[in-house]
C-alpha cells in the first residue's frame, strides 16, 4: 500500500442477517454418512443456518444485514454512494447488487457485485478503500454473503458439512486521514491452483445443431479439502506478516485476529504459526459453519456488538479460499 493518502476511511457500522433454519451435525448425519464427532472434531462445526424457504435468495440475507447497518447510525440509504456485493451465490449472473439497491432504498448508489469467493470480503474491502481514498466516494457499503447450500451437492459428505448461509455488512466511510483506520492491505491469487475448488460451467456433450456452439449449466462445488486446507495454513500467516510488517507494526500489536472461518483448526494453525495466543482468535465457526463471504463480516459484527473489539483495537481480518485467492487487511478499530 502506497503511503501518499488523501483521505482515509473508518468503518463506522456494521449489520448482518442469518436464516432462520438451524440444521445441527446430527441432522445432516441424516442426509450423508458422517457423525456429529467427526465433523466437529476435524472442523469445530456444530451447526450452521441454511435458506430452506422457497423464493428466497441472497437478496434478502444481504438486505436485511444492510439495514441493520444502516439503521444502527441512523443513515439515509440516499447517501450511500456505492455498493459492493462480495457473493459467489448471487440470484442472478448478472450480478444481486442492483435489487440489493433498489430493495434497501439506495437510490444514488453504483452497485456491483464482486465476486473473490471466500475472500471475496477482504478484495471488496480494500475496493471500497481505493473509491475513499482517492475522494471519489464517502459512504459505501459493502456486503459479504453468500448461499452456498444452492450449490452443494448434498450427498457429497466432504463439502455438505462445511457450509452455511449467511450475510454480513459495514459501512465503510471517509474521514480526515489522521483517523485512517486501514492501516495496511495485501492480496494475492494463484490461478495455477484453480481447480482445487470450484462451482465448474460444464459444457453439454452436443453442440447446437444449426450454429454450432456449445452451452452448458453450471456443476455443484468440488474441492480438494486437504490441499486447500495446507494452502490456507502456508500463505495466510505469510500474509499477515507482509501486511503488519509493511505497517510497522508487529505480532505483538495484534489485538484480534479474525480469518475466514473455514476450519477451526486452519484458525489454530495459523494463529500457532504466528505465535498469536488462542484467546485473541475470534471465531464462531461452531454455530454457523464456512459461510464464505459473509464468514469476516459476520464475526466483526457480533465481536463488535459484544463489546470485544473496542476503540483502537488492532484488528487483522484475513480471508483465503477459491481462486485460489487470500489476503488480509489490519485496521485499527
Ligand atoms: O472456504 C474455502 C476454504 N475451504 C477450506 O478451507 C477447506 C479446507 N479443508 C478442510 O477443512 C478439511 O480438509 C476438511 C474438513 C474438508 C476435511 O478434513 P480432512 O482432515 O482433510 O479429511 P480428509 O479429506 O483427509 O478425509 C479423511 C477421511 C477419509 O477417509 P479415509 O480415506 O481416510 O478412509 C474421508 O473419506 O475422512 C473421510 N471423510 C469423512 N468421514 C466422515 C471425509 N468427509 C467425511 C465426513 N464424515 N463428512
Amino acid at each position: 500500500m502506497k503511503k501518499d493518502m488523501f483521505q482515509g476511511a473508518k468503518i463506522i457500522s456494521t449489520g448482518s442477517s442469518i436464516p432462520y433454519a438451524k440444521v445441527s451435525n446430527e441432522q445432516i448425519s441424516s442426509v450423508v454418512e458422517t457423525s456429529d464427532e467427526w465433523i466437529f472434531t476435524r472442523t469445530g462445526i456444530k451447526e450452521r443456518r441454511l435458506l430452506t424457504q422457497y423464493g428466497q435468495s441472497i437478496v434478502e440475507l444481504a438486505s436485511e444485514a444492510s439495514i441493520k447497518a444502516i439503521e444502527q447510525i441512523s443513515m439515509d440509504p440516499k447517501n450511500i454512494d456505492l455498493l459492493i456485493l462480495a457473493t459467489s451465490s448471487p440470484n442472478d449472473l448478472f450480478g444481486s447488487a442492483s435489487k440489493i439497491q433498489y430493495v434497501i432504498g439506495a437510490t444514488n448508489a453504483l452497485a456491483f457485485d464482486l465476486t473473490a469467493a471466500c475472500s471475496g470480503f477482504v478484495v471488496s474491502l480494500v475496493t471500497a478503500f481505493q473509491f475513499i481514498r482517492n475522494g471519489s466516494y464517502k459512504n459505501i457499503l459493502i456486503i459479504g454473503a453468500d448461499v452456498l447450500s444452492k450449490w452443494v451437492d448434498w450427498s457429497d459428505r466432504s463439502t455438505c458439512i462445511l457450509f452455511g448461509d449467511a450475510a454480513g455488512a459495514v459501512i465503510l466511510q471517509s474521514c480526515d486521514v489522521s483517523f485512517n483506520s486501514i492501516l495496511n492491505f495485501h492480496l494475492k491469487t494463484d490461478g495455477k491452483y484453480a481447480n482445487y475448488l470450484s462451482i465448474a460451467y460444464k459444457e453439454n456433450f452436443d453442440p447446437h445443431p444449426v450454429l454450432k456452439l456449445y452451452q452448458g449449466s453450471f456443476q455443484y462445488i468440488s474441492m480438494n479439502g486437504k490441499e486447500v486446507y495446507k494452502f490456507a495454513v502456508s500463505q495466510v500467516p505469510l500474509s499477515i506478516l507482509t501486511c503488519l510488517h509493511q505497517a510497522n507494526l508487529s505480532i505483538k500489536d495484534v489485538d484480534w485476529l479474525l480469518l475466514h472461518q473455514a476450519n477451526e483448526r486452519i484458525l489454530m494453525a495459523v494463529a500457532d504459526k504466528l505465535s498469536i495466543s488462542s484467546d485473541k482468535i475470534i471465531s464462531n465457526l461452531g454455530q454457523y459453519g464456512n459461510t464464505s463471504a459473509a464468514s469476516i463480516p459476520l464475526a466483526l459484527h457480533e465481536a463488535v456488538q459484544v463489546h470485544r473489539i473496542v476503540a483502537n483495537d488492532i484488528v487483522v481480518i484475513a480471508g483465503f479460499g477459491a481462486g485460489l485467492t487470500w489476503g488480509s487487511v489490519v485496521l485499527r478499530w
